[in-house]
Parts: C-alpha cells; sequence; structure tokens
C-alpha cells in the first residue's frame, strides 16, 4: 500500500463504562490494513454475561506481568541511508513515513513504534565493514570515533527522535574491532579475551559519542549474536563467561560515567540456546545486566520461559527477526503474530522487533560480499523506493498492531503492562492483554487486546471463518466477531 499523507483521527473519549470504542484491524485478504473504527455513538457494551461464544475470552485485570516498552525494528546503516535519500528526494514522503512509523500521540494514525535497535558500526546491513576504531593495536583507543557511523543514521535518528521524545533506543555492535579477534577481521572470528577490559572502554566510548551527538541512549548490548562466525559479514564469538566479564566491567565503567540509568542486556541471540548461555550469562555476571534478548532464527518462543523459570527477576527482550523476501503475506502475519507480537509477549518479552527498518524491493542494499539473506533476500518492515516513493510490508502491520495495545495514553504517561488472559473454546484465537495506566491517578485505564484470528483452516483446506467471540472483563461480558486477521481493540474502566 502506497500512503501519501499520515491522516490525524480525532478519537471518541470514554464518557461510559467498560465500552469498547476504537478497534484497528488487518486481515488475511487485505480489505483492511491497519484500518481503524471508531464505534462513536454505538460503542460495543460490556453487560451481565449470557452465553459463551464460539471463544471465550477471559480477561484477568489483577494477574499481572511484565511492562511492556514497545514494539519496532533496526535502523541499519543501509535503512538509513535509503531514508536520508528519501528525504533529500521526496521530503514529504519522508517525513510522512517517519511520522506514520514513529507518531506515538494517541489518536495518531501510525504504527507508534517506541523501540528502536541501532547497531554499533557495522553490520551485514552496511555499505562496508567498519568498527569505531580500525588502527590494528590501538589499546589506548586513541583513533577511537564515532564518526566511521555514516551521518545519515544518526540525522535520521535525530528526525525520528522529533517525532517520538519517548523511543527506547538500544544499540548493539556486531563486532568488536578485527584486532582485538583471532583472524584480524571484522567479520568473523573469536574475541581475544585479553582486550576485554579495552573493548569495555570501547563500549562506553561509543556510549559518549551517541551522548555527544545528542542521542539519548536506553540499553546497550555487547554482541549480536556471539556463537554466530561467518565470514562473510560483522560477527564475533564471545563466550558467556567473558560476556559476563565485559558486562561487569562496562557496567563500572558506565555507573562511573554517568550511565547508571542506561541498562545492559546480554545474548542476543537464537531461543534454541535459552537454557545454556543466557543462564550461564545471569550465573556469572546477573547484576551487570538488566535481562536478555533473543532472536527467532532457531528453537521456538516457549524458550523463553526456560530462561524466565531461571531467572524469573531478569528481563526478557525479542530484538531480532528478518522477513524473506518471496513468502506469502497472511502466512507471515500468522507467524509474526503467534511467535513475536503476541508469543514473545506471553512468553514474558517487555518488546518485539523486525531486523531492517527499512530497504528497497530487493532487500538491498546490503554489505558487498555477504552471504546473510539467502536467495530471496531479506525483506525490511519499509520498502523504499529509489523514485522517492514507499509502501509498508507485511512486517509493519504486525508491529502496528501490538504497538497499538501499549502506546502511552498520556504523552509521558506509562506503557502497557501484560495481564492475564485466556482463551475457552475455539482455540484458533491467540490473545494478548494489556492494561495502560495514566498519567492523573483518577483518569481511567486503558485495557486492550490483540487477537490473531488464525480461523482459516477446515482440516486442511483454506476456509476463513470469522469468530464470534465474548470477552470476559470484571463480571461483564462484550461481543464481538473477530474476522480472520489481526484486530486490537481498547475499552477503559475505573482504577483499581
Ligand atoms: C485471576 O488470577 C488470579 C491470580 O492468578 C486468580 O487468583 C484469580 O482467580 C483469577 N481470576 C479469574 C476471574 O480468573
Ligand atoms: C516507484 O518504484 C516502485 C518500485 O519499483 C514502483 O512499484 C512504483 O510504481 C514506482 N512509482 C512511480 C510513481 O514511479
Ligand atoms: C477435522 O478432522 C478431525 C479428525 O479427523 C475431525 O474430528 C473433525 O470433525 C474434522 N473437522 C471438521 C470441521 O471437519
Amino acid at each position: 500500500m502506497l500512503r501519501s499523507v499520515a491522516v490525524s483521527l480525532s478519537l471518541a473519549l470514554p464518557i461510559a463504562s467498560q465500552q469498547i470504542y476504537d478497534i484497528w484491524s488487518t486481515t488475511w485478504q487485505r480489505d483492511n490494513l491497519f484500518t481503524y473504527k471508531n464505534l462513536g455513538s454505538s460503542p460495543i457494551n460490556f453487560v451481565t454475561p449470557g452465553s459463551t461464544g464460539t471463544s471465550d475470552i477471559q480477561v484477568n485485570d489483577t494477574t499481572y506481568y511484565q511492562d511492556i516498552i514497545g514494539f519496532g525494528a533496526s535502523l541499519t546503516d543501509s535503512s538509513a541511508k535509503l531514508l536520508s535519500e528519501l528525504k533529500s528526494q521526496n521530503s514529504n514522503q519522508y517525513w510522512s513515513l517517519i511520522n506514520y512509523l514513529f507518531d506515538p500521540t494517541d489518536g495518531a494514525d501510525a504504527a507508534a513504534m517506541t523501540y528502536l535497535r541501532v547497531p554499533l558500526g557495522a553490520t551485514d546491513f552496511s555499505a562496508s565493514a567498519y568498527t569505531y576504531d580500525d588502527t590494528s593495536g590501538d589499546t589506548s583507543l586513541s583513533a577511537f570515533s564515532i564518526d566511521a557511523t555514516p551521518s545519515y543514521v544518526f540525522s535520521t535518528l535525530a528526525d525520528i527522535l522529533s517525532v517520538n521524545s519517548v523511543l527506547k533506543i538500544h544499540v548493539c555492535p556486531w563486532s568488536p574491532p578485527g584486532w582485538m579477534k583471532d583472524g584480524g577481521s571484522i567479520d568473523g572470528g573469536k574475541f581475544y579475551t585479553s582486550f576485554t577490559s579495552t573493548y569495555a572502554n570501547y563500549l562506553l566510548k561509543a556510549l559518549q559519542g551517541f551522548q555527544a551527538k545528542g542521542i539519548p541512549v536506553w540499553a546497550i548490548s555487547l554482541q549480536n549474536e556471539p556463537q554466530n562466525s561467518n565470514p562473510t559479514y560483522p560477527s564475533a564469538l564471545i563466550g558467556a563467561y567473558w560476556e559476563g566479564q565485559l558486562g561487569d566491567q562496562l557496567r563500572t565503567l558506565m555507573n562511573d560515567n554517568g550511565f547508571a540509568d542506561t541498562l545492559i542486556i546480554g545474548y542476543e541471540h537464537n531461543w534454541d540456546d535459552a537454557g545454556a548461555y543466557p543462564v550461564q550469562l545471569m550465573e556469572d555476571a546477573g547484576a551487570a545486566f538488566d535481562g536478555v534478548a533473543f532472536h527467532c532464527y532457531a528453537g521456538t518462543v516457549g524458550e523463553q520461559e526456560t530462561f524466565h523459570s531461571a531467572y524469573p527477576d531478569k528481563n526478557v527482550y525479542f530484538t531480532e527477526c528478518s522477513g524473506t523476501i518471496g513468502s506469502d503475506w497472511w502466512s507471515d502475519i500468522k507467524w509474526y503474530m503467534s511467535n513475536i507480537f503476541i508469543g514473545t509477549v506471553n512468553n514474558w518479552a517487555r518488546n518485539g522487533a523486525m531486523w531492517n527498518l527499512a530497504l528497497d524491493g530487493s532487500g538491498q542494499p546490503e554489505l558487498p560480499g555477504s552471504n546473510s539473506c539467502g536467495g530471496g533476500g531479506c525483506r525490511g518492515v519499509v520498502q523504499v523506493n529509489s523514485n522517492g516513493t514507499w509502501s509498508v510490508n507485511q512486517e509493519f502491520y504486525a508491529i502496528a498492531q501490538a504497538s497499538k495495545a501499549v502506546v502511552p495514553k498520556d504523552s509521558g504517561g506509562p506503557f502497557g503492562q501484560r495481564i492475564g488472559v485466556s482463551v475457552g473454546g475455539n482455540q484458533a484465537l491467540v490473545v494478548a492483554a494489556f492494561v495502560t495506566r495514566r498519567a492523573s491517578s483518577s483518569d481511567w485505564w486503558r485495557y486492550s487486546l490483540v487477537v490473531l484470528n488464525q480461523n482459516d483452516d477446515n482440516n486442511g483446506t483454506w476456509d476463513p471463518v470469522d469468530i464470534s467471540a465474548t470477552i470476559e472483563f470484571k463480571g461483564k461480558q462484550a461481543s464481538y466477531t473477530f474476522p480472520v486477521g489481526v484486530t486490537t481493540l481498547w475499552w477503559y474502566a475505573a482504577p483499581e
């Protein structure tokens, strides 16, 4: 879908108790694409319970789980390059896209992404492989320069921050400098542990570099995919023990240099090792880390529970998964919702994020020689074209439908918190539930559901069927027919 100007909607204010006014939906046949419906004068009322629907969604408003920080993607060098080229070419299209992605204002027609991962140095989506200090043997880091990162990354970040002041920026390196690794290359190889304190200083300098550019950093990870060494793009092996040592040293440096509030997040790798590397990391150096982050490329989302049950006081994040060009739109939406934008949240994640925020229609520009995306290429959340136009992909709709459920209701107010929910009857609905508290203690809390209806199959035959469901909440019941697709809905109730 090609969009021109983001339109601002005015939402109905809640005027009576427990009524659903606000609904966004994305349907399998794409007749709704993050389409907003305001029920206005005919809201759905929560009433005295009657018989239950085909599926019965039971919201438990007194069971509280993790606070959410929001949903988003990674601003790779390549994404920033395409976005900045769009800005030079067609500034109106650029700003309509930035707003459509990031405007968190209540009622804006926007995905309201509030989480953005930003690489420290090159990745497989950079014009060339570089780090902030590629002078071999420079243990004093005298040649360190944050300006190794192309200026379009910082200018794009500044533009995004200009429309979203609650953005959580999470930085992460793909590799230490090549001279700190065996093999000597930025691409692949193993970290030399003798450089642990040098590298901790390097990461502190990176935080200071972002600070000097006016970019606030919410969290830092220490190594993207520390169990992956690939000779065709920036990557490095760092064992759990040494990531822990690095975290300990960096935590002290950060505390001593004005970054006490910036979190350190560990692991940043696949679900399949959830019970090993991240658990060992917490055993060795848990005090330094806020928690750990998972990627989607091996294992299953349920494995996040293995980590959570070992370290229930540590936070879980989900920070990377990429779409692949050529895959089926609706199959992708189902997978993303059940595994990431509903699935990771129901398995303790505070966020969910895709990989490249923006690429072109061929998954470019990718680092020359990188083999990271296989045949079809990686698909960005948005496609930016060389003729100054853009469109959004299935990844966008998955992010947007989840984001609308948790974005602060009030400017500067709290984000959503996950609450209890279960589904009785037909199990084709996959659901997450949230409460978003208010800036003022007397204002009514916003409750929200994100519902995937994947009822599209009748014993192997394509047969999409809507589900007429009931929603149980505080002893009352509402009825809604969920189309095959994703629905996000809001209602309000007095604070507890
Ligand atoms: C909600 O969850 C709490 C705690 O898990 C439980 O005690 C309570 O019975 C649940 N309420 C409902 C209506 O299911
Ligand atoms: C711009 O480029 C895209 C991708 O190649 C294409 O689909 C679209 O039709 C083009 N639009 C115009 C106005 O040229
Ligand atoms: C699907 O197949 C199962 C097992 O063969 C059967 O019990 C069920 O009734 C079938 N469902 C429909 C809707 O035909």
